[in-house]
């Protein structure tokens, strides 16, 4: 049996591709008509506000039970479990805290009058965009991603490609609804109960567990007028790019793949009524058998310069989840030969989950995931993009590489001190803000794929302290090397410690660094004992 269960195992490492195809495909049917009818008997069986009331209650007495004569060094996390996270990094605290089961994820309610859209924190964006765009509308910031979820968008951080004009994920987000430690339900926003509010973005759950929260919606049109610009020059393409993201009246989303350190693409967009749209040029992006959305964008390169830009039109929702398929380019390394034409053309329609990809990689894998690939997400301001994608050019040595820009808010007035878990940025303008670039690095380095050696470690670290110089931050899902004083060196914690104090004085939560960050491992050991955690 020993020996059967080897050979699965180096099955599944090195034919990847074909386990993926072959033995996950009618897996991942079974999955997703699985989680289809569990979201048709949660729509039907839970689905009324007055049961959301319920369900809180009963989330809180759990908390309470917990918590109540509790041993020292009692931790709490939820009990979604840790592969069913889109985020990369490890989960250790999950094998060692008491968790709390927060199955919520119902829509609750879409208001009109005072357009916002009340939601429950599994929710998540294919669900929300499926049941927003048919009745007019979509939240401002979209992530792209099918399963990511509200409590993860805005308990951590989400990023969007109108995030140039919107902020980040936690800028729309008006009010909230969260259980602390002690059990009691708290509702807050920028009227009530504020020095709250303002703490949770980039708490990542340690302050209390989110129950509800209501997010701002705005009209939506049922397409999406895009312009891509090739570029094969460096400094004119940042130009054009850097022109775009700060216009007065800027496109709706503006983003950049970067296919070389010379090469990229600008793609500005906007959103049109059906009567605007030039039919011969829809593209129909999510059908199955398009090619993967990266793919496509690369042939700009050849067809379009910025004097001549190629346009298109893709139905909205299509759009949103461009980069759904393909997981940005990631699929590309796990099914090398899954864009072929025959392959689209008979199988394109089976895209793996990220949960069920995790779930299914072997140790090796897993190891190899850490050791030889790289996600992460940096973000700095926009005037160093340049400076910035040398450092990743010289420690990564990864494209396509995605560019996003935001804004990131100076929150500080004349009555509040700069409260968010981000840095104040260094130039805000007259409107508040700095226009800050993501830049989203995510796969395989060029020294790995060349069998040269790499040490992930070394060059994770270059790029942390680059970016902790350059006033920027690293997005807090992928796998952190900074230790805990550099971590707080990059993120304030000013309010963040403040809060944590007055809502959870017996630590019943960890703290952001032991959540997230490689260096807290111990921490973790420590209490687990013998248990193995990684
Ligand atoms: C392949 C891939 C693609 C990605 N694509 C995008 C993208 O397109 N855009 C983007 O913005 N980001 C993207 N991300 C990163 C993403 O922003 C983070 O993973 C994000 O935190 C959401 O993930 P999640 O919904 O799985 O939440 P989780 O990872 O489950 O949660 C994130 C944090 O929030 C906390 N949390 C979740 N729910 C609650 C709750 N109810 N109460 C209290 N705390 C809670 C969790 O404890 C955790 O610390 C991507 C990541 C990967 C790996
Ligand atoms: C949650 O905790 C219970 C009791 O300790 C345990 O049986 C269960 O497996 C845990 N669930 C997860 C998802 O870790
Ligand atoms: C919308 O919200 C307002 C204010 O909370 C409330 O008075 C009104 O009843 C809500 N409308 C609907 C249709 O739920
Ligand atoms: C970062 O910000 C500080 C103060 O906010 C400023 O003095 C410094 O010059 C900034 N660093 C860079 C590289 O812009």
């Amino acid at each position: 049996m020993g020996f059967l269960y080897d050979m699965a195992v180096n099955f599944m490492t090195e034919q990847r591709g074909i386990f993926v195809t072959v033995f996950l495909m009618p897996v991942s049917v079974v999955w997703d008509i699985m989680f289809a009818l569990r979201s048709w008997l949660i729509m039907a069986l839970y689905s009324a506000p007055e049961l959301h009331k319920q369900r809180v209650q009963e989330a809180s007495a759990q908390v309470r039970d917990a918590t109540t004569n509790a041993p020292p060094g009692t931790k709490l996390c939820t009990a979604r479990g840790g592969w069913l996270s889109i985020s990369l990094s490890l989960r250790p605290y999950k094998k060692v805290a008491t968790n709390i089961s927060i199955n919520m994820y119902d829509i609750l309610e879409l208001n009109e009058t005072e357009s916002y859209v009340h939601v429950e924190p599994m929710v998540n964006m294919g669900q929300l965009s499926h049941y927003l765009i048919p009745r007019g509308y979509t939240i401002p910031v979209l992530p792209e991603m099918d399963d990511l979820t509200v409590g993860g968008l805005f308990m951590g951080t989400g990023i969007e490609a109108s995030s140039h004009k919107f902020g980040l994920f936690d800028e729309f987000v008006i009010e909230a609804e969260v259980i602390l430690a002690s059990g009691e339900v708290v509702t807050c926003s920028k009227t009530q109960n504020r020095d709250l509010f303002d703490a949770l973005p980039w708490s990542y759950g340690t302050l209390g567990f989110l129950v509800s929260c209501k997010i701002k919606v705005i009209p939506c049109k049922p397409y999406i007028r895009i312009e891509y610009r090739g570029c094969h020059n460096k400094k004119q393409g940042l130009e054009l790019f850097t022109k775009a993201s700060c216009m007065d009246i800027p496109p709706d989303f503006v983003e950049c793949i970067a296919y070389s350190s010379e090469t990229m693409v600008v793609m500005t967009s906007d959103m049109v009524d059906e009567d605007a749209v030039e039919k011969d040029k829809i593209n129909k992006i999510g059908r199955w058998y398009k090619p993967w959305y990266f793919k496509h964008v690369e042939k700009m390169l050849e067809i379009s310069s910025p004097e001549k830009p190629h346009v298109e039109y893709i139905p909205v929702r299509q759009f949103f989840h461009r980069w759904t398929s393909a997981i940005f380019w990631e699929l590309e390394q796990i099914i090398p030969f899954g864009n072929h034409p025959l392959y689209r053309a008979l199988l394109g329609w089976f895209t793996p989950s990220v949960a069920l990809l995790k779930l299914t990689q072997t140790e090796a894998i897993r190891k190899t995931y850490e050791e030889q690939h790289i996600v992460q997400d940096m973000l700095v301001p926009i005037s160093k993009t340049s400076e910035a994608l040398d450092v990743f050019d010289t420690h990564y040595q990864i494209y396509p590489l995605w560019i996003c820009p935001y804004r990131q808010y100076d929150y500080s007035d004349a009555t509040t001190e700069h409260r968010h878990f981000l840095r104040k940025p260094n130039k805000p303008n007259k409107e508040g803000y700095e226009m800050y670039v993501d830049l989203g690095a995510y796969g395989v380095p060029r020294p790995c794929l060349e069998k040269k050696p790499f040490d992930v470690i070394k060059s994770s670290r270059a790029v942390e302290k680059y970016v902790t110089e350059a006033n920027g931050s690293q997005m807090l899902y992928a796998t952190s090397y900074l230790s805990r004083d550099e971590f707080r060196e990059m993120f304030n914690h000013a309010h963040y410690d403040k809060m944590k104090q007055k809502v959870d004085p017996n630590d019943f939560f960890p703290q952001v660094y032991e959540k997230v960050c490689k260096g807290a491992m111990n921490f973790w050991q420590a209490k687990a004992g013998d248990k193995k955690l990684d």
